[in-house]
């Protein structure tokens, strides 16, 4: 039967072969998983999977994790034709095999919850189908609850698949069903035009056939390659547990076990045949294997969580190669024609990996997932486990650990790697066009700026710019785009038509459609030099490269702009994404805590070695860490011996301090010009809470300095809702002010905001020698030791001169779960970050990075010897107050450290200054306190 396109069932569902070749007479002859490939390869040499036949017999290999013995293998893909699965097929019926009926019983009791994480109009795809037995399950309630959905089915034979596809697909009428034949790489091809969300189903344990490593490989494949942002994968894992119960489902009573894996050789026997045929129909040949002269070996080790499957040799056995194809086989591997297994010799089948209840996290760290929900049978045997690709805008390969040495301190390349932009795109598309949506983009929530659209067309227009002047070739057509969309407007507050040079837009915005189309363009034109670049061997000139560079901090800057922006929006038009949920939880407030620092020497402020000017003509240096203008030239800094909070300021700090001063008239007549408004919003948008007089503000202030009384309750703004800040885990997050909240605050306390140095000192000075800690395995109890003393010493017992780390712009070696990259999609409690058995008197950790940027009391100024970057001159240089203006009355201040919406290279590179006029309410900036030190 051709399973292709019969009339008899192509109604009820759609059948594709994805497989390259002739696939009607793989499918009508129906026996063998590879009998196409055969034919497509043609007669001049060994089909794929018969070299990596050869190759598994004739090497012999440890399994991973011991040190011997070495055995033989089998590809376990073999172990699937016709008779294979229906053998497995009946294992999954033998009382022993546990692992199915586990699924069912999981599938069976958690279907609510299950379907609850499948969205309406959506695709499932389920990798192996098999039966279809557990399937159905989740199929008949999504055929009740869900609309839209479709699914499909992958398999390697085709009529296996048909015969299950066609009885669920006449069954379930309100789900589109397609059957697609052909292993995972095939079929990915066919199934990436979709642009529905998806939920991938990886049922039946089948990971566990991987090692860790590959597993690692083919999910963090899918996460790059195939997985939107938010689509989803449930993944079947079967967990460690008492030895004999997994030794008895891979021994089963009637021996079905034995027969599926004995199987194998009698599939082998069968492509071998098949394509001695095809090199010859008039030739014949006698089996490769003789079945009988095997039995089958399992063995669990208990350490490892690993059942092997093994055929063993019951006497010498020699394994004849048919003539027409052993002479291709002596060449491509200098083996013998014949080989012989010894009388005893086991040769390894497949593993069924057993794991730990930590894997699921493990996996999502090595992966790139977020892992979200974990349902399990009665017996904890079995788990199925939901994940879910990030909001973020890292890859885990971007992620720092604490470094292995202390040689190599950037983990940056100084070009950003597709992948890396793939990322960034993806995530600026979310909050375009998800999140705010097409018919939103005229909104211009914040009058300072343009409405959305404008920065639509600034991102592509702004990288177009760079690559001419990377490259040299023309601009992206239209060119009128490079003059509407060149530069963006930044006003000053208190004067908004004081604006540096920008472009003029035009008096009609052009239609969405033909800026994506160009954004698409400036994409292909980045994509082709990447690709050049690394065909070179990562070769450049610096200018060059520095433009590339330039083009994608900027667009990583913007994305957080672009959030701000949406956090003014009226929050019923944000387009929240469904599955992100903020926990109703109050953490307990930790006892404040301080880290102390001796200061004393100098210290280095600044990137050393990006001298835009000197390197201009040159090739791009190897290692080379690209920063901006302001970042150089590198300065020296004296700061005085200080103590600085661990953490941030919370909003239910904030909002004490904000109902404690309001009910006292003096405070409110002493903070005059100094604002007293807040980001800590009331659930009604845009209305602000005006304690006094502040003409300094934004419109949204008023200036009449009324004294109003706090309401009970505030909600904080984000993209997933106004979480309460008394009665959710939004209390304990940073809380995000303008400077001059954070200054007001400061001094109400009693202290100060940190200065640039002094920030900057703590951050990588706390962060390099918690990682230094961890390394050589130290417990330091900070509440004792000035942070900056307990590193010089460590520096020095490792043979490093003490301070040199602060001559090298390195990366800050946050810990890998800062909320950077949009790790989360909203700030996380700062408590989550104090060790939980702490001891009294430590001081638990602290976080520098993420969550919120910090206000630090340096106004914005040039180091000294700073010269404007030709390649974007008012970048830094139209923000500079004059120099008289500095201490006093300046307009600009220094943030630092990087929020939940900065890019991960730009929160993690420590010498990168941010900035913004300290009355401007809508960054995302909160500040930690810090006082002088004896
Ligand atoms: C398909 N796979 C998950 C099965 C397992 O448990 O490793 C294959 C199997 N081999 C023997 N029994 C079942």
């Amino acid at each position: 039967m051709n399973f292709k396109a019969t009339d008899d069932f192509v109604n009820a569902y759609q059948f594709i072969d994805c497989r390259i070749t002739a696939a009607a007479s793989a499918s009508t002859s129906g026996s063998s998983t590879v009998s196409s490939t055969l034919i497509s390869t043609g007669s001049q040499c060994l089909p794929p999977i018969i070299t990596q036949l050869v190759k598994c017999l004739s090497t012999h290999k440890t399994l991973p994790g011991t040190l011997l013995p070495e055995y033989r293998s089998l590809p376990n893909v073999l172990l699937y034709d016709n008779a294979g699965l229906e053998y497995f097929d009946r294992i999954t019926y033998q009382p022993e095999y546990y692992l199915t009926s586990c699924e069912l019983e999981i599938l069976s009791a958690h279907t609510q919850s299950i379907i609850d994480n499948i969205p309406n109009n959506s695709d499932i795809i389920e990798l192996g189908c098999g039966s279809l037995r557990k399937t159905e399950i989740i199929l008949n309630a999504i055929n009740k609850h869900c609309k839209g959905v479709s699914y499909y089915a992958i398999d390697v034979m085709p009529k296996p698949l048909h015969s299950s596809m066609s009885m669920l697909a006449s069954k379930f009428i309100n789900i589109t069903f397609t059957a697609l034949c052909g292993t995972y790489d095939e079929v990915m091809p066919h199934l990436r035009k979709s642009i529905r969300p998806k939920t991938i189903l990886w049922l039946g344990s089948s990971i566990g056939n991987y090692h860790s490593s590959e597993a690692i490989g083919f999910l963090a494949g899918l996460v790059r390659d195939f997985l939107a942002i938010d689509d989803a994968i449930i993944i079947g894992m079967d967990m460690k547990k008492d030895s004999n119960v997994i030794w008895d489902a891979y021994n089963d009573a009637k021996g079905v076990t034995a027969a599926f894996e004995l199987n194998i050789l009698s599939h082998i026997n069968h492509i071998i045949a098949e394509h001695v045929a095809l090199l010859d129909p008039n030739a014949s040949s006698d089996p490769v294997f003789d079945q009988d002269k095997f039995i089958y070996y399992g063995e669990y080790d208990k350490a490892i969580g690993r059942f092997d499957s093994f055929l063993e040799a019951r006497q010498d056995t020699v394994i004849s190669w048919p003539p027409a194809i052993a002479a291709y086989i002596g060449k491509l591997y200098k083996c013998k024609n014949d080989m012989v297994i010894k009388r005893g010799e086991r040769i390894h089948i497949e593993s069924s990996y057993k794991y730990s209840s930590s894997a699921p996290e493990v996996l999502a760290q090595f992966t790139g997932l977020t892992f979200s929900a974990i349902w399990t049978d009665r017996r904890g045997y079995y788990t199925l486990n939901l994940f879910r690709k990030p909001y973020a805008m890292m890859l885990h390969s971007l992620r720092m650990t604490p470094p292995a040495s202390l040689d190599k301190w950037s983990t940056q390349a100084a070009v950003p790697k597709i992948a890396e932009w793939k990322a960034l795109w993806e995530t600026w598309d979310m909050l375009m066009l998800q999140v705010i949506g097409h018919d939103k983009l005229l909104v211009r929530p914040i009058d300072l700026r343009h409405p959305f659209i404008f920065y639509l067309g600034h991102i592509p227009a702004f990288a177009d710019i760079q690559m001419t002047a990377a490259d040299s070739a023309p601009l992206s057509e239209p060119l009128i785009f490079a003059q509407w969309f060149e530069r963006g407007i930044d006003p000053k507050m208190d004067d908004p038509t004081s604006c540096h040079s920008h472009s003029e837009v035009p008096s009609e915005w052009p239609p969405v459609e033909k800026i994506i189309a160009y954004r698409d363009r400036v994409r292909v034109r980045i994509t082709k030099w990447l690709e050049c670049y690394l065909q070179s061997g990562c070769k450049s000139s610096y200018d060059a490269a520095r433009h590339v560079w330039m083009a994608f901090e900027h667009e990583a800057l913007h994305v957080e702009t672009l959030l701000y922006m949406v956090l003014q929006m009226n929050p019923e038009d944000i387009c929240a994404p469904a599955t992100c949920t903020i926990s109703p939880m109050v953490l307990a407030w930790p006892d404040e805590a301080w880290l102390s620092f001796a200061g004393g020497n100098d210290i280095v402020l600044g990137n050393t070695c990006d001298n835009e000017l000197q390197l201009h003509s040159k090739l791009l240096p190897p290692g080379h860490i690209f920063g901006w203008d302001n970042e150089c030239p590198s300065t020296n800094v004296t700061i005085k011996p200080f103590r600085i909070r661990t953490q941030p300021i919370t909003n239910i700090e904030y909002f004490d301090f904000l109902r404690e001063f309001s009910t006292n008239d003096d405070c409110v007549t002493k903070s005059s010009g100094g604002s007293i408004a807040i980001v800590l919003q009331d659930l009604v948008p845009k209305s602000w809470i005006v304690l006094t007089n502040n003409t300094a503000h934004a419109s949204s202030v008023s200036d009449t300095g009324e004294h109003v009384s706090l309401a009970a309750d505030y909600g904080v703004r984000t993209v997933v809702g106004t979480p309460s800040i008394k009665s959710t885990e939004a209390s304990l997050w940073p809380v995000a002010v303008s400077e001059i909240q954070a200054e007001a605050y400061a001094k109400w306390h009693g202290n100060r905001l940190p200065t640039e140095a002094e920030w900057t000192h703590a951050a990588r000075t706390y962060h390099l020698a918690r990682a230094m800690d961890a390394i050589l395995s130290l417990t330091t109890n900070f509440s004792i030791t000035a942070v900056d003393t307990h590193l010089d010493r460590l520096l020095a017992s490792q043979g490093t001169v003490a301070k040199s780390y602060t001559d090298c712009p390195f990366d800050m070696f946050v810990p890998s779960d800062a909320n950077i990259g949009f790790a989360h999609l909203h700030p996380v409690a700062v408590s989550s970050t104090l060790s939980s058995n702490a001891d009294a008197d430590k001081v638990g950790d602290a976080t520098f990075v993420g969550n919120t940027w910090e206000w630090t009391a340096t106004p914005f100024y040039p180091f000294n010897g700073f010269i404007a970057s030709p390649m974007y001159p008012g970048y830094s240089a139209d923000f500079f107050d004059p120099p008289e203006a500095y201490d006093h009355d300046s307009t600009h201040y220094v943030i630092k450290g990087g929020s939940y919406a900065t890019h991960p290279r730009i929160a993690k590179r420590q010498t990168f200054r941010n900035w913004y006029q300290r009355g401007y309410p809508y960054v995302l900036a909160s500040f930690r306190l810090c006082e002088d030190a004896s």
